[in-house]
């Protein structure tokens, strides 16, 4: 049987921009076992003088990590940063009302500034605008940043921190649009709040970056609103307006899931659309950028955040229980790897973006309190743009064979980026066909881009649409090379057929 080719053409003067590297950021908060027995757990065999697991290390290492968030989330809305801060058999044990945990605090500023640091990864820290402001702002600002000769500077060279933390990015809040978030408030009220801290924040240094708190997802009833709002009222203080997306399947519609990322591009332009709306307003010459810190698949119930469906309720109030633990399939790991595809294809405007989460909650890397940590299906999409997807970002028009979707109405099969690599001169062609039962020929002309050969074609693909990865079979799930000759580039056309349902990486030289 002839199926229909999708193609496109790449050439080095059409570009979307380039690729910040801080687009393949990560986010680690205090829910569930992502901290604890997640990174942080001393007495594990692996566990280094910290108590960081070093087998997680390893793996956070290869997974390609530029910056993490830290640390919430709905966690930080009702934090106390001092909490997690000197002596830890003083620190004192509170509820989060967020998880319905109780927080140890064992693992804190100090304890994050050491894990990024032997990841070599930048801190992007969140602070709490729910039940606090901009007095604890700034406290916490000084505390981490400033190099001493205050009472908060010299209190961190006594918890053994002389040097400064060099805290660069920070959130103002998260989340305050939702309804479910501890200190919620109207975006005229977090306007008016994110404004006043940004200002008092960059009184201490005016070199911070600083993102402002955007919608929770694109189908919140305030969002656009929202964003209009709290920029009118922030726009020359801030850097950024953040995104947060989360996708599933849902009632067994997998043809909607898999175009998911569908629903990303359009969020991402709209922010941009209204952020340069109210730019226009304000009669400014700065343009904000886009924080994409919180997207990944996620089977929560109801689309409520707060309600997670793996909690079981006699864990109330428990330490480190078990929330949000989803096993990721390979259908996940494809759409997952399509929204990594919709983050390159802007990365013109989103600068900054982060996977949540890290480790366990939903997370590409799973670990057993005492036990092994290995890789989810998501981890291999994520390590392979992480070190694949820097450099200048192609502008890629695909013409593709469209199927149709409850969700979204006709969606192209093929979802596509190229990424050339300026030092090497190699591109990088990241493709997801979307069909969940028919191969996908693709054609991609290649013009002024002197390359002559393919490095690889690595497919993420399986016989088995829900294989995942497990304890007890952590490598059942793997990208493979395509086969001998599949993917062939002859007189400046690149040739091939991407499997059903599948993650693509083919590298050219
Ligand atoms: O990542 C899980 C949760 O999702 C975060 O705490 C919150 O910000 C979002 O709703």
């Amino acid at each position: 049987m002839n199926h229909p080719v999708a193609r496109f053409a790449l050439d080095p003067d059409f570009t979307v921009g380039e690729s910040d590297p801080r687009l393949f950021g990560s986010f680690v908060e205090h829910l569930g076992r992502c901290v604890y027995t997640g990174i942080y757990e001393p007495g594990h065999p692996t566990a280094d003088a910290a108590g960081l697991r070093t087998d997680v290390l390893d793996l956070v290492r290869e997974l390609g990590v530029t910056v993490i968030r830290y640390p919430g989330g709905n966690f930080v809305s009702a934090y106390q940063w001092e909490d997690g801060v000197g002596p830890r058999d003083v620190r004192p044990r509170r509820l989060d009302l967020a998880w319905r945990s109780t927080e140890s605090n064992q693992f804190g500023l100090g304890e994050f500034i050491d894990f990024v640091r032997k990841i070599d990864t930048e801190p992007m820290m969140a602070i709490n605008l729910g039940t606090r402001g901009v007095a604890e702002a700034i406290a916490l600002q000084e505390y981490a940043n400033h190099p001493g000769g205050t009472q908060l500077s010299d209190l961190r060279a006594a918890h053994g921190d002389k040097e400064p933390y060099g805290i660069r990015l920070w959130c103002l809040g998260n989340e305050m649009d939702g309804p479910w978030q501890t200190g919620h408030k109207t975006a005229e009220e977090y306007g008016r709040l994110a404004t006043e801290t940004a200002r008092a924040m960059r009184q201490i240094d005016p070199g911070v970056e600083l993102v402002a708190c955007g919608s929770s997802s694109q189908g919140m009833d305030t969002f656009a609103a929202w964003e209009a709002t709290v920029l009118q009222h922030a726009y020359e203080l801030v850097d950024h307006i953040s995104l947060h997306a989360y996708y599933h399947e849902a009632d067994g519609d997998r043809d909607s899931f898999l175009a998911s990322a569908v629903d990303t591009e359009s969020f991402i332009e709209n922010v941009v659309a209204t952020c340069d709306h109210v730019g226009a307003r304000l009669k400014s010459k700065k343009r904000i950028n886009l924080s994409f810190d919180e997207w990944n698949v996620w089977y929560q119930a109801g689309g409520c955040p707060q309600l997670a469906p793996d909690a079981p309720p006699n864990q109330d109030w428990a330490e480190a229980p078990r929330l949000l633990e989803d096993n990721y399939s390979v259908t996940d790991a494809v759409v997952f790897g399509s929204l990594l595809i919709a983050l390159l294809r802007h990365a013109d405007r989103v600068k900054v973006a982060c996977l949540a989460q890290l480790v366990n909650v939903i997370a590409p890397i799973a670990t057993e309190p005492g036990g092994p940590a290995w890789r989810q299906t998501t981890f291999f999409p994520f390590a392979q743009a992480s070190a694949h997807g820097r450099g200048t970002v192609l502008a890629v028009r695909p013409e593709s064979p469209a199927y149709e979707t409850k969700r979204f109405g006709d969606v192209p099969l093929l979802h596509a980026t190229a990424v050339r690599d300026e030092a090497g001169g190699e591109v990088t062609v990241f493709a997801v066909n979307r069909s969940q039962s028919e191969p996908l020929p693709l054609e991609v002309t290649l013009r002024g881009l002197g390359l002559d050969r393919v490095l690889t074609h690595s497919v993420l693909a399986d016989a088995d649409p829900d294989a995942r990865n497990t304890r007890d079979e952590p490598t059942r799930v793997a990208p493979h090379e395509a086969s001998e000759g599949a993917t062939v580039l002859a007189d400046g056309t690149l040739r091939t057929t991407l499997e059903p349902m599948s993650w693509n990486v083919i590298r050219l030289a």
